[in-house]
């Protein structure tokens, strides 16, 4: 069974159709790439999986279960966690608070345990520490734990935001561009902390600009243009598929950048 299964979304924005009866799926343990040029609906894709915004037609399944139209704050108790385009941190918090507010999307605590100080509170607290730590030492942050993130250069910050993710213990993990503001040699470790990432059987579903990074990382991809999946094959299909290569040279998207 798929882990996750768009079947023929459509999510409209006034007269502008972002996606267009988009279908595509998703088996666990693929890293699984999504490309496109701008514009042509990639974050609003994964802006219905995560119930952000819910699609005019068509569904989301995870597990075989219908998710379409699920509280956005429910979808990370079901294993299925993002970051973003823009990395949003907070800013002025530490490195090791940041990752431990995506713990607290999880806890299992009731509000009033805290309160109370119960000793349910200590030991989900005592778990939620150690769990960051275990964290932070996979993503070689140690060194910053104390420090706020808005001190950072962009890559470390981009560390930390997957931190943050990582610590709701997805099944899923969503990342929209990951690479993007990144230099060639973080690019390079990020690329490598995503196969790390795989391999302790997290499924990844990625956005990404950067063609190179795309083609070296993912199993398999969709591309979409106009809200539409215009091709979908392996990495080596795709680089070769002409229908693809026009939409890039026909678009400015280079240009954009
Ligand atoms: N919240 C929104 N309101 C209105 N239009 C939107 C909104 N989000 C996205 N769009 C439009 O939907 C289309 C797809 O956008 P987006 O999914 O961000 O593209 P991509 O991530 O592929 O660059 C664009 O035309 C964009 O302007
Ligand atoms: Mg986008």
């Amino acid at each position: 069974m798929a882990l996750l299964e768009l079947k023929n979304v459509t999510k409209r924005f006034g007269g502008v159709v972002a996606m267009d009866a988009l279908s595509f799926s998703v088996e666990p343990g693929q890293i699984y790439g999504i490309i496109g040029p701008n514009g042509a609906g990639k974050t609003t894709a994964f802006n219905c999986i995560t119930s952000i915004y819910t699609p005019e037609e068509g569904e989301i399944i995870w597990k075989g279960k219908n998710i379409t139209g699920k509280h956005p704050c429910d979808i990370a108790g079901l294993g299925i966690v993002r970051t973003f385009q823009n990395i949003r941190l907070f800013g002025k918090m530490s490195v090791a608070e940041n990752i431990v507010s995506g713990r607290h999307q999880k806890s299992k605590q009731k509000w009033y345990q805290g309160l109370l100080n119960t000793p349910f509170f200590k030991k989900d607290e005592y778990d939620n520490w150690m769990k960051v730590r275990e964290i932070m030492e996979f993503l070689n942050l140690m060194k910053y734990a104390k420090t706020p993130t808005n001190s950072l250069p962009y890559g470390i910050q981009r560390r930390v935001e997957i931190g943050r993710a990582l610590a709701t213990e997805p099944e899923l993990l969503i990342l929209d561009e990951p690479a993007a503001g990144l230099n060639d040699n973080e690019t390079l470790e990020l690329v490598e902390l995503i196969f790390k990432i795989r391999d302790m059987g997290i499924t990844v579903l990625l956005i990404e600009h950067d063609m190179d990074m795309v083609m070296q990382l993912v199993d398999y991809i969709t591309v979409i243009n106009f809200g539409k999946k215009i091709s979908e094959g392996t990495p080596d299909f795709i680089q070769n598929d002409p229908v693809v290569i026009e939409a890039y040279l026909g678009s400015d998207d280079e240009e954009d950048e």
